[in-house]
C-alpha cells in the first residue's frame, strides 16, 4: 500500500508542485487546508497519513495545531520555511517540526525528506522507539548511522528511558541480525561471577566448575554483546574486556587456549562514565574504546512534548492486552501525566499506564485515578526522585518508607528553589533556609505533601549533616525492611529499576 501524504495549501504554488512530485513518485497523496485537523483530514479513508507536509504559515494559529495533533498521532511533520525566518532550526524545534526546507523549495527535496522521514518512521515501527521530539529523532538518526558498521557504541541515560531498547535497534538493523543479542547485566552480576559469566570457564577452574561453561562472549560470536551498567564493572574485569576489545581474543576462566570471537560490542551506563574515570573508577583506557560512538538518551522531562503521544500508545497496548474496552484518557488528565516529574522515565510511565488501564473504574483514565504523588508534583518542578507506589493506608512500614520518599522530594526541591533563586538574581544577597535540624530533624513542608506521620520508632527521616547519600540509603533500607529483604518489590516500593536497585545495594555496601 502507498504511504500517505498530506500537503497543506498555505502556499498554493509550492503545494502543487510537490503534490505532483510526489505523486508521480507513486505516494498516496492530497493537499489540505491548515485548518483541517489531523483526524477531519483522513474522514472517509480510515487511515492517518505517514506525513504532513506544511507549506507555509508555520507561525499562525491553524498551522500549530495542525501540527500538535500530528504530535499526537505519531504523524511526521515536513515544514517549509520563508526565506526571512532568522534561526529556522530554532523555529523547528519550537513547533515540533520532525523536518523543515527552507524556501524556494525544489519539489524533487521535498521528496527526497519525505522518503527519509517515512523511512524513519518505519525504523519507529520496527524498534518500537516513539518520541517526535528533536532529541529522539537524533537518537534515531543515530541508530540508522551506527547499525552498519562494527564499532563499540555506548548508550548513557538514566534508568527507564530505552538504552536497552535502542541497543537491540542497533542490533537488529546491524548485518548481524538473526545472529545472537546477548546482554549481560553488569550491576546484577556478583564481581566474583562476573567473569567467568562473560568468558566461561573451564572444567574444575573452581570449586563448582563441574563442567566446562561457555561465556556470553563466546555465546555472542557472530552478533552483538550489550553490556549492561558497564560503569559497575570491576576493575580486574575490565583488564580483560580492554583485551577482548583491543584483539578479539581472551581465555576461559582457568583455560590456556586463547578464544577469538568475533563481536560487536553495545555498553550501556545510567552515570557517567567520564565521571567514574575522573573519580578512578573506571579505567581510562577502556573508557576511550567503548566511546567510540555515543549516543544519549535524555530523560522524559526533558521532551515533555512526546508524552500524549507514549500515553496513547500505551493505553492501546494495555486495553488491547488486556482485552478491556477503554475510551482513553481526560485532557485534564492527560495534563497532569505531561506535567509529572517521571524520575523513572518511559518505564515508570508505561508502568503506570498499565497500572491504570486495568483498575481505572471508568474505562477512561481521569485525573483521579492518577496515583497522588503524582498529581500532586508536576510543572516540572525538580524531583529525580522515586515516585511512590500508593500506600494501603493501614501499614505502618510502608507509610514510613512513603514518609521518607516524601521527605527527600521535598528536600529536593528545596535545593532546587535555591538553586533557581541563586541563578535568577546572582547579584543578590541568598538568604539560606537551614533544612532540619529540629528537635526530631522532621522536614519542614511548605506544601504540605506529608500526610504519612512515621511511628515513634521510626527510622531517621533527615538530619543535620546528612547527605543524599545518607537519606537514599536509609529509604533503601527500609523498603527492604518492608518487603523482608525481597528486592524486587524492594525496587518496585522505591519506584526504580530492579538493577538500579543492585547498584545501589552495592554502592552503599547492602549487599
Ligand atoms: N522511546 C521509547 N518508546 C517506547 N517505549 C520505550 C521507549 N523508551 C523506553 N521504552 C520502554 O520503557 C521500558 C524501559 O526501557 P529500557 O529497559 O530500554 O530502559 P533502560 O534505559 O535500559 O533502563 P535501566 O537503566 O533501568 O536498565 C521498556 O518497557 C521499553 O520498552
Ligand atoms: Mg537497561
Amino acid at each position: 500500500m502507498a504511504d500517505r501524504i498530506l500537503v497543506t495549501t498555505d502556499d498554493l504554488e509550492h503545494a502543487v508542485r510537490i503534490n505532483a512530485a510526489l505523486e508521480a513518485a507513486g505516494f498516496d497523496t492530497a493537499m489540505v487546508s491548515s485548518f483541517d485537523d489531523v483526524r477531519q483530514a483522513v474522514r472517509g479513508r480510515g487511515l492517518p497519513p505517514d506525513c504532513i507536509i506544511l507549506s507555509g504559515g508555520l507561525h499562525e494559529t491553524p498551522a500549530e495545531h495542525l501540527l500538535a495533533s500530528a504530535h499526537d498521532h505519531a504523524i511526521s511533520t515536513l515544514g517549509l520555511v520563508e526565506p526571512t525566518e532568522a534561526d529556522p532550526k530554532d523555529l523547528a524545534r519550537e513547533l515540533g517540526l520532525t523536518a523543515w526546507l527552507v524556501k524556494p523549495v525544489d519539489p524533487q527535496d521535498a521528496l527526497t525528506t519525505t522518503r527519509r522521514l517515512i523511512d524513519r518512521r518505519k525504523l519507529q515501527q520496527r524498534t518500537g522507539i516513539l518520541g517526535e521530539a528533536a532529541p529522539i529523532q537524533e537518537v534515531l538518526v543515530k541508530i540508522e548511522q551506527m547499525a552498519p558498521v562494527t564499532s563499540t557504541v555506548i548508550i548513557e541515560g538514566e534508568s527507564g528511558t530505552g538504552k536497552e531498547l535502542v541497543a537491540k535497534a542497533i542490533h537488529d538493523l546491524s548485518p548481524r541480525r538473526g545472529k545472537p543479542f546477548i546482554a549481560v547485566n553488569c550491576a546484577a552480576i556478583p564481581d566474583t561471577l562476573l567473569e567467568s559469566e562473560l568468558f566461561g570457564h573451564e572444567k574444575g577452574a573452581f570449586t563448582g566448575a563441574a563442567e566446562r561453561r561457555l561465556g556470553r562472549f563466546e555465546l555472542a560470536d557472530a552478533g552483538s554483546i550489550f553490556l549492561d551498567e558497564v560503569g559497575d564493572m570491576p576493575p580486574a574485569t575490565q583488564v580483560k574486556v580492554l583485551r577482548v576489545l583491543e584483539d578479539r581474543t581472551f581465555f576461559r576462566v582457568g583455560g590456556i587456549q586463547p578464544i577469538k570471537v568475533d563481536v560487536r560490542v553495545i555498553t550501556a551506563t545510567n552515570r557517567s562514565l567520564k565521571d567514574a574515570v575522573a573519580l578512578g573508577q573506571f579505567r581510562d583506557d577502556l573508557f576511550y574504546r567503548l566511546n567510540v560512538l555515543a549516543i544519549y538518551l535524555p530523560p522524559l522531562r526533558e521532551r515533555r512534548s512526546d508524552i500524549p503521544l507514549l500515553v496513547r500508545r500505551f493505553i492501546a497496548e494495555f486495553a488491547a492486552q488486556h482485552d478491556r474496552k477503554f475510551k482513553g484518557i481526560t485532557p485534564e488528565a492527560l495534563q497532569i501525566l505531561v506535567d509529572a516529574d517521571w524520575p523513572g522515565n518511559i518505564r515508570q510511565l508505561r508502568n503506570l499506564i498499565e497500572s491504570m488501564v486495568v483498575l481505572a473504574p471508568e474505562g477512561e483514565i481521569r485525573a483521579a485515578d492518577i496515583p497522588r504523588d503524582i498529581r500532586e508534583r508536576g510543572g516540572g518542578r525538580g524531583a529525580g526522585l522515586p515516585v511512590l507506589v500508593p500506600s494501603t493506608g493501614r501499614d505502618v512500614a510502608g507509610q514510613e518508607v512513603q514518609f521518607i520518599l516524601r521527605s527527600l522530594v521535598e528536600l529536593k526541591l528545596q535545593i532546587e528553589e535555591l538553586r533557581r533563586r541563586v541563578e535568577d538574581r546572582p547579584a543578590q544577597r541568598v538568604e539560606v533556609i537551614e533544612v532540619g535540624g529540629g528537635a526530631q530533624g522532621r522536614l519542614g513542608s511548605p506544601s504540605d505533601l506529608l500526610d504519612a506521620e512515621p511511628g515513634p520508632e521510626g527510622p531517621v527521616i533527615y538530619r543535620a549533616g546528612m547527605t543524599m547519600a545518607d537519606v537514599e540509603r536509609a529509604a533503601i533500607e527500609a523498603a527492604l525492611k518492608e518487603t523482608r529483604g525481597n528486592r524486587r518489590k524492594a525496587a518496585e516500593v522505591l519506584g526504580i529499576g530492579e538493577r538500579t536497585l543492585y547498584r545501589k545495594l552495592k554502592e552503599y555496601q547492602l549487599a
